[in-house]
């Protein structure tokens, strides 16, 4: 898959819309970032990528296909790891839960183990593969929902807070994988308010303001106009705005 096509997305619920005429393009090998006020609609807006939700307006296309045209598909394509990483965490142990993604995609036993150990030492989860996921901390936990969708190579990667409940040596691992991923081509899309710690790294910004899009545009553009969308704009050089500095 090489882009993700937002055209004039619209969605309300009971009435209200949370946001109109939103329309962006996402690359494959772009790291985009989804930012905005609490409220804005960053995690409806994401959940559109991918057929979790359905727009009340306009479409969204992979590679010029509609995501509605083959919602199974959609979902491999594009994965996302939610906001509340227990909302996806399935499996009756570390292992049965990151293995879910690769068998739906009916891959052979050993390929499946082969992913699941990837995914599971990309995220600092190696050895802990019988344990049932619910005795896990909060930042483990999160780390499984990451693995399980690490797991499945998904062309583009959604992630809606990402750094929450993570240490900081952990954050730095993450941010350093997904621009790996990146490297190689896969899209990331990530929705953060820790602008100070990945926006030194982000080649696209997409912000959320007013029930609709305010900019979108490179990160350099997109600091100098934050405090007019409600952001603070973070202290430093952009080049310092980084997990990684
Ligand atoms: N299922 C739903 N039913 C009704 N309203 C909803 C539903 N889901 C989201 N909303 C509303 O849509 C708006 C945007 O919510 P959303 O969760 O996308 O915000 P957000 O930008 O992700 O915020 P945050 O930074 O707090 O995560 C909110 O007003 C929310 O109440
Ligand atoms: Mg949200």
């Amino acid at each position: 898959m090489r882009t993700i096509d937002v055209r004039s997305l619209g969605k309300r619920f009971d009435g209200r819309w949370v946001f109109r005429r939103v329309s962006f393009q996402i690359a494959a090998g772009r790291f985009a970032l989804l930012i905005g006020a609490n409220g804005s609609g960053k995690t409806v807006l994401a959940r559109h990528l991918n057929g979790l939700l359905l727009p009340d307006e306009g479409e969204v296309l992979l590679d010029g296909v509609p995501v509605t045209s083959d919602l199974a598909g959609s979902r491999q394509q594009v994965g996302m790891v939610f906001q509340d990483p227990d909302s996806q965490i399935i499996g009756q142990t570390v292992y049965e839960d990151v293995a879910f993604g690769p068998r739906a995609q009916r891959l052979p036993e050993d390929a499946v183990a082969e992913r699941v150990a990837h995914a599971l030492e990309l995220t600092g989860l190696s050895g802990l593969e019988a344990a049932v996921p619910t005795t896990l901390s909060g930042g483990q936990r999160r780390r499984l929902a990451l693995a399980g969708v690490l797991a499945m190579r998904s062309a583009c990667i959604v992630l809606d807070e990402p750094f929450t409940f993570l240490d900081h040596g952990a954050c730095v691992e993450l941010l350093r994988y997904l621009l790996e991923l990146k490297r190689l081509g896969h899209g990331i899309i990530m929705i953060t308010h820790d602008l100070d710690k990945v926006l030194g790294e982000a080649d696209h910004v997409i912000a959320l303001a007013d029930g609709g899009l305010a900019a979108e545009g490179g990160a350099a553009d997109i600091l100098r106009q934050l405090p007019a969308y409600g952001i603070r704009r973070p202290h430093g050089e952009l080049e310092q705005l980084s997990w990684l500095r």
